[in-house]
């Protein structure tokens, strides 16, 4: 069973950002799988920077969209990918230098949480303003 389904709530409107979100949604519901068949620290670490390199991109694709609109909370919006960003990259520290079975769990946690909220409100506030300019 995926750890996180694809629903309404994160549908919002807007093809590319949607399609985008959904490759984010099976790659961690990919992570979630490899640590349910136990796994390997370097394995899980390629796989957790193996997302954070598509959240890269699909990061700095909806930064140019939003400064194609003239999106005014650019700035701030900015920030919350720099700091999932950072957090991510903190993780995968910690999972080479710690318990890392433990940590993995904290990962995907955090990945579900942060992507949820940060879909249903953050981009769905920009997907709304586009729509209008
Ligand atoms: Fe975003």
């Amino acid at each position: 069973m995926p750890l996180l389904d694809w629903n309404e709530q994160l549908t919002l409107g807007h093809d590319e950002i949607d399609s985008q979100h959904q490759m984010l949604v099976d790659m961690i519901n990919d992570l979630h799988e490899q640590l349910q068949g136990g796994h390997e620290r370097q394995g899980l670490t390629d796989a957790i920077q193996g997302l954070k390199a598509y959240a890269d991109y699909h990061f700095a694709e909806e930064e140019r969209l939003m400064l194609r609109h003239g999106f005014p909370e650019l700035e701030t919006h900015r920030l919350a990918h720099l700091e999932f960003q950072e957090q991510v990259e903190a993780f995968t520290a910690a999972i080479l230098r710690e318990q890392y079975q433990e940590t993995s769990l904290k990962v995907l946690a955090f990945l579900t949480g942060w992507l949820n909220r940060h879909i249903q409100r953050d981009d769905r506030i920009f997907v709304e303003f586009a729509i209008r300019h």
